[in-house]
């Protein structure tokens, strides 16, 4: 079934969202805080989702979208990418049934190819078993971006009209209209609402975002520097762990060192 875009059609509001998306971030802060390793962070997240399963169902949300891991999560450790496959193998062993049995449909959305045979037989045969179940749609989102969807959306496109040669992600991005433009490091919003309302979709995948209550007549240079001092904060992973971002400024520091003292 497809949905009518936001765009060209309003949807029907109601006091339960239909549909929540969540990015489910911060595993190994939670680790560390109590000086556990990370794939502790990883495990207690499992439970977390499904707690949030049930309260969902519970609640009469229709769709739950999980952001498991990203397209970009392959630049972390190897040990770290490793046993998160590890993970996902043994949820999808010890899970699918119990969603089955509670009306869960199980979709797994992102480029599979990468996962080898043995998690695309589990995700498969999980996808078959719960596919006409209609409680709740958990999609959860692995090795997923927003980037590579649009550009599969697009390359699906031409095959189906004809086209002979698929299309780059830097044969997109070198086309947009702000294509000569870094992508912007930090998002601010004014006014109060938390919503990216269909502004630069592509070029925000990896902004800093900062929304404040402010008005924007009230917004002055003092609020300008509170929305970088926050964003100064910020770690920028880009999809890495803490450890590999200390580590690189550390040698980006010793470079800087080396060039200005030869
Ligand atoms: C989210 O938690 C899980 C994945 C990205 C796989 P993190 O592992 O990113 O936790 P933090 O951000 O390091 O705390
Ligand atoms: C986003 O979390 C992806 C998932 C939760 C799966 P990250 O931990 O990868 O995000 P960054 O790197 O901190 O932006
Ligand atoms: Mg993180």
């Amino acid at each position: 079934m497809t949905f009518t875009s936001t765009t060209a059609a309003i949807p029907e509001v109601r006091a339960t969202p239909h549909h929540i998306a969540i990015i489910m971030d911060g595993n190994g802060r939670w680790a560390r805080q109590r000086m556990l390793p990370r794939v502790a962070g990883h495990k207690r997240g499992v439970e977390s989702v499904r707690a949030m399963v049930r309260a969902c169902i519970e609640r009469g949300v229709e769709h739950l979208t999980l952001f498991a891991f990203s397209s970009e999560n392959w630049r972390r450790p190897a040990a770290e990418v490793d046993t998160l496959m590890e993970l996902f193998v043994i949820a999808l062993e010890r899970e699918v049934e119990k969603l089955h049995q509670n009306g869960v449909r199980l979709r797994i959305v992102g480029d599979l190819e990468r996962f080898g045979p043995r998690l695309n037989k589990l995700i498969a045969d999980g996808e078959a078993l719960t596919r006409n179940n209609n409680r709740l749609t958990l999609n959860v989102a692995a090795n997923y971006g927003g980037r590579w969807d649009i550009l599969q959306a697009v390359n699906r496109l031409l095959q189906e009209r004809g086209a002979s040669e698929p299309i780059a992600e830097a044969d997109l991005a070198s086309r947009l209209c702000l294509a000569d433009t870094p992508e912007p490091d930090l998002f601010i919003r004014t006014g109060g609402e938390q919503r990216i309302s269909n502004f630069l979709l592509w070029q925000l995948a990896y902004t800093e975002l900062y929304f404040t209550e402010t008005l924007w007549p009230d917004f002055n240079a003092a609020a300008l520097d509170a929305a970088i001092d926050s964003y100064r904060k910020r770690e920028r992973r880009f999809g890495r762990t803490s450890e590999q971002v200390t580590e690189a400024m550390q040698g980006a520091a010793v470079a800087e060192e080396k060039l200005v003292k030869p």
